[in-house]
């Protein structure tokens, strides 16, 4: 097969790293997730489909990492932003707009009352630890010790391999139990008796090994007096409308909301009830006042337009049921693939509607970087910008997941090859590495 022109993506990548540590602004989307033979950088998206700087065309399996939910440059989002581009996005004073949006949204999450809006999920999720810790007056913040990310900030990044630059004393003031046995987290409430301020936890997770019994999570939170905040910035507009939380039978004090909710735009948020979010307001003369969330460019209007046409576009055109259709069809299509080739036992294909994932294993059954590696390597090589799921947004069809599967299958054959032969016959430069590591 014919390797890809990656030439300017080369060039590229020799000039970046000496410009931005990390030679990007999200280590994610860095070189060091990517195999040698990809594209560097994006010139530029249409719905489903990204091209990079040789003009390479890509199907995008991960849309942003998942927040670009109806497509990119999608046209009815567009529309809106550059009618308030038009008029200015920041003014000395809120825009008109702040009142609207936060009306709109609330009304996704009749649970919550209240709304702050922000730029990052990270400011969200921080925001709503630093207000359960001013509403319970405890100091520990509880998450599991499982997932992979809550926040850029020192409670979390304190938490995982990655703690250089976070005092130990900050570190000691967050402590995880396991999402998927309850029993690691009453009893750390055992262990720090009226000492944990709040839990936050995603609601759910796309692999049945990661089950969250959600409503138990909080329930035994709340009897604690602490109280929960539900991450849902990835299942956000995705898992339902707004999310897991139109399921929860029991009601998260905060919730929090980012990518997916604005089509990629930067726009994020945090509900919660009026109990707790109002300690954040200004009315109440007399109390302590809590900083919560306070941004120059939070309430931008060109973000806020986006979120708002972005809502009435989910609720037009039932954009959860085309997702979820997609997201079976895919988990059902590739599974078929698998089977094809007797691949099941090196390759499992993880059903899930609204993320269907795929997890790349030796011959010992264990998960194997370099085997990973060399498949996105091969779907890059055959025009699928892959690094493991496959997020459906509006502008994904049928036709692509067929796309994607024939180059799955064509990949499939190299691997078995591979298994036999070696990885290193067939991969070409080094494997991809964890975000979070200790070493670089
Ligand atoms: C579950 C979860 N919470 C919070 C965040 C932080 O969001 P941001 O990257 O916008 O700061 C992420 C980002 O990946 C996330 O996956």
């Amino acid at each position: 097969m014919k390797r890809l022109n990656l030439e300017k993506s080369f060039e590229y990548r020799k000039k970046v790293h000496n410009l931005i540590p990390g030679g990007a602004h999200t280590y994610s989307k860095g070189d060091d997730q990517f195999p040698y033979l990809s594209p560097a950088a994006i010139s530029h998206g249409k719905g489903a489909y990204v091209w990079d700087l040789d003009g390479n065309k890509y199907l995008d399996c991960s849309m942003g990492l998942t927040s670009v939910s109806l497509g990119h440059a999608y046209e009815p989002v567009l529309e809106r932003v550059r009618k308030e581009l038009k008029k200015g996005v920041n003014f000395q004073r809120p825009s008109y707009l702040e009142a609207e949006t936060a009306e709109k949204f609330l009304s996704l999450v009749p649970c919550h009352q209240m709304v702050k809006f922000c730029k990052n999920g990270s400011a969200a999720t921080t925001a709503a630890t630093k207000l359960a810790r001013a509403y319970t007056g405890r100091k520990l913040i509880a998450f599991p010790g499982d997932h992979p990310f809550y926040s850029f900030d020192d409670w979390f990044i304190g938490k995982t391999a990655c703690n250089k630059g976070i005092p130990e004393e900050i570190q000691n003031l967050s402590v995880t139990y396991k999402s998927t046995d309850l029993n690691t987290l009453t009893k750390l409430f055992e262990k720090f008796p009226g000492q944990i301020a709040c839990v936050i936890s995603e609601p759910e997770k796309n692999h049945p090994s990661q089950f969250i019994n959600i409503d138990e999570t909080i329930k035994i939170t709340q009897k604690h007096g602490a109280l929960f905040i539900q991450d849902e910035m990835v299942t956000g507009f995705k898992t339902g409308m707004p999310g897991t939380i139109a399921r929860n039978k029991v009601m998260p004090d905060m919730a929090t909301w980012g990518k997916g909710i604005a089509n990629g735009f930067s726009f994020c948020a945090l509900t919660g009830t009026k109990a707790v979010m109002e300690l954040g307001g200004i009315l109440n003369e007399g109390e302590e006042k809590v900083f919560l969330i306070s941004t120059t460019h939070g309430g931008e209007t060109h973000a806020m337009a986006a979120a708002i046409a972005t809502i009435e576009e989910f609720l037009k055109h039932k954009v959860i049921d085309h997702m979820h259709s997609l997201g079976e069809y895919c988990s059902k299509t590739l599974q078929q693939v698998v089977d094809s080739k007797k691949c099941t036992s090196f390759v499992e294909v993880v059903h899930c509607n609204w993320m269907p994932s795929f997890i790349f294993k030796n011959k010992t059954g264990t998960a194997d970087a370099k085997l990973r590696t060399l498949v996105l390597q091969e779907m890059i090589q055959r025009g699928v910008l892959f690094q493991g799921i496959l997020i459906p947004s509006f502008s994904h069809k049928k036709s692509d997941v067929d796309f994607f599967a024939q180059c799955f299958g064509e990949t499939l054959d190299i691997y078995l090859q591979a298994l036999e032969m070696g990885v290193e016959k067939f991969l070409i430069g080094k494997e991809c590495k964890p975000v979070f590591r200790k070493i670089t």
